[in-house]
């Protein structure tokens, strides 16, 4: 009897936690940069991007929040040039698919905010924080540049906290294969309501108290990407073909 009053606690607590989630607004937004070298190894592509790309700008509450608000190219034609060129997809870099998944997928949640509610709006205020933040050159002014000598992931933190003032949150890909070494991946950099810079991660404790923000960040992880190991040595893969002729390198 005891035991069930337990379960039908648990149960009760569970539900009306999700049903918060689901209710609640994001208070958050994830401006998530990925390293194209990386993303191609997982995913099997050649790419010759040599510097950091945008995957997406993701509200840290919500999916798919409008299914009846498609996406429209022509609504950022101005923007096309840069999206191609700063937000690139990988995978099929002639089509427009990557980008009406991540504003079916973020972008109709993140357009509950006024400053945020169309696709111009949305997808030129990522452009605008990505340039503004300038990882490469961030990373660039701390010696850490692609190559074949190992990171520790303490100095890429340190080089990012310097710099923003904010912890990011950094996400590498392990093999089996190489299991010495993790690749860095994805580089995430968290802004507020008002789009001023803030921790993206919270401490455990927080975590604890709230699963609800948790679950945001573990729909959003990539395949094959884990928050990086804080002892392993980090590799910061150069890229085959850069302008300027890196020499080749393979994996
Ligand atoms: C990658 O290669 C394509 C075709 O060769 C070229 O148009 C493009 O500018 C290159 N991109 C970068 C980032 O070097
Ligand atoms: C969903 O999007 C459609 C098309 O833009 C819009 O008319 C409608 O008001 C939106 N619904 C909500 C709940 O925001
Ligand atoms: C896309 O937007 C343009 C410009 O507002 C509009 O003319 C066109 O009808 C829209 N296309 C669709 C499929 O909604």
């Amino acid at each position: 009897m005891k035991t069930l009053t337990i379960f039908m606690c648990l149960g009760f607590a569970l539900a009306s936690s999700v049903h918060m989630y689901n209710r609640r607004d994001w208070t958050k937004l994830i401006l998530t940069h990925h390293w194209p070298k990386t993303f191609c190894m997982i995913d099997q592509c050649t790419t010759n991007f040599s510097y950091w790309t945008l995957h997406g700008f993701w509200p840290n509450v919500g999916n798919m929040c409008n299914s009846s608000w498609h996406f429209n190219a022509s609504l950022i034609e101005d923007l096309l040039p840069e999206m191609k060129t700063y937000w690139p997809d990988l995978l099929k870099p002639a089509s427009t698919q990557f980008w009406k998944h991540e504003w079916e997928k973020h972008g109709t949640c993140a357009a509950k905010d006024e400053d945020l509610d169309s696709q111009h709006k949305y997808f030129s205020k990522a452009l605008e924080l990505y340039h503004k933040l300038d990882l490469d050159g961030v990373l660039k002014k701390s010696q850490i540049v692609p190559s074949e000598k190992y990171y520790k992931l303490a100095d890429l933190e340190e080089s990012i906290v310097s710099s923003f003032g904010v912890t990011p949150k950094i996400q590498c890909v392990l093999e089996a294969k190489r299991a010495e070494v993790q690749t860095v991946g994805q580089i995430e950099i968290c802004v507020d309501k008002q789009f001023q810079l803030t921790d993206c991660e919270k401490t455990t404790d927080e975590l604890q108290i709230t699963v609800n923000e948790i679950l945001p960040y573990l729909l959003h992880n990539h395949p094959g990407y884990t928050v990086c190991h804080p002892s392993i040595p980090v590799y910061y893969p150069p890229v085959t073909s850069a302008p300027g002729g890196q020499r080749p390198f393979q994996f």
